[in-house]
């Protein structure tokens, strides 16, 4: 069989990113993350669609360089249609149709969840079916069960904030930035994670179910009453964070685990741009080795929004699938929030 060699685009919210895959191999992953959004405390779409028209180009351009790869060598283009941002998905979709059309390639669409799910398989190949998935994003937190490419059953989400959302929300409140898990994450280094105690709602229902915006309000009224003047001690600020963070942290990892027991199912992936988080990460190797199961992460660079994954996963679906699967460019972007069920073209 000849190579598979795919451009990858990705730009459902604020990254702009392309990356090369040959077959399963990653060639290169450029990332451009728009900065513009911080001053705001939050991503401004129309600012965002405007941003990635201005990068696209260029992005593209490096990653095809850095692969050294001619655009006549691209056998198909893989893009992410949804969900996200339409303008911003707009973007991305029209650029990878335009080209497509142009190159007469294929022009896979590719769901942003799936493709950060599917990033816990990239570099493992040793991640086998059937796996439980832990999705945290800005904008997402679910909990998948995978039976095989494309039998995704959402085993539960959450009602209300994301992850992430109540990292970045948190965040704000403390004075720390957009987006703030990073600063959260490394601030809470040298904290203390039992210092304050906050709720970890539904932690001991029975479902697979989430709720976040409960902490949130939790840690608005402790800030008003304990410090109506902001947080100046830096160690406090150390305390607070960890607190915040274990109290996200130990709600993900008791779900999850809880999955993987009642399903019996021995292979984890938890992909998305919290997974980055470190406590999250040393937490849940110390769970792994106590335990009959293996987790797989992606790395650093495939846990935030890249291209890479979207490449990788639009090669997973041309193998399955076959390219008569995406011979038309009919598709449009979506920006609603999850897919329930299996994997088509
Ligand atoms: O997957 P992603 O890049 O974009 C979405 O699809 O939403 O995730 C971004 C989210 C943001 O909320 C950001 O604060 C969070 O991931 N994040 C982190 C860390 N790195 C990124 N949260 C906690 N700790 C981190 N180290
Ligand atoms: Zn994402």
């Amino acid at each position: 069989m000849n190579d598979r060699i795919i451009l990858a685009i990705e730009s459902s919210c604020d990254e702009t990113s392309a990356a090369v895959i040959q077959n399963d191999t990653v060639l290169s992953n450029i990332i451009s993350s728009q900065t513009i959004h911080e001053q705001y405390g939050g991503v401004i779409p129309e600012l965002a669609s405007r941003a990635h028209l201005q990068a696209i180009s260029l992005i593209i351009e490096k990653a095809m360089n850095e692969a050294q790869k001619e655009f006549a060598d691209l056998t198909s283009i893989a893009v992410t249609t949804e969900p996200g941002l339409a303008g911003a998905l707009l973007v991305g979709s029209s650029f990878a149709k335009g080209l497509g059309l142009k190159l007469g390639i294929p022009v896979i669409p590719v769901h942003h969840i799936e493709g950060h799910m599917y990033s816990g398989m990239l570099e493992h190949p040793e991640c086998t079916f059937p796996f439980i998935a832990l999705i945290v994003s800005g904008g997402h937190t679910s909990i998948f069960l995978v039976k095989e490419f494309g039998q995704e059953i959402v085993l539960g989400s959450t009602k209300d904030d994301a992850a992430g959302e109540a990292f970045d929300k948190i965040g704000k409140m403390l004075g720390l930035g957009y987006p703030a898990g990073p600063r959260i994450d490394a601030l809470a280094k040298e904290g203390n994670p039992k210092a304050y105690q906050f709720p970890r709602a539904l932690i001991h229902e029975s479902h697979y179910d989430f709720s976040f915006s409960g902490l949130k309000t939790s840690v608005r009224y402790f800030l008003q009453r304990e410090f109506p003047d902001g947080v100046h001690d830096e160690s406090i600020l150390r305390d607070i964070c960890a607190s915040v963070q274990e109290a996200i942290i130990e709600v993900l990892i008791h779900k999850l685990l809880r999955a993987s027991k009642e399903y019996r199912i021995k292979n984890i992936i938890v992909a998305g741009g919290v997974s980055a988080n470190s406590r999250l990460r040393s937490a849940l190797q110390s769970a792994s080795e106590k335990r009959p199961i293996t987790i797989f992460l992606p790395k650093l660079s495939y846990c935030m929004d890249n291209a890479a994954m979207i490449g990788f996963l639009g090669s997973l679906k041309l193998k399955h699938l076959g390219e008569e699967a995406f011979q038309s460019l009919q598709f449009t972007v979506n920006s609603r929030a999850i897919r329930t069920t299996r994997i088509s073209s």
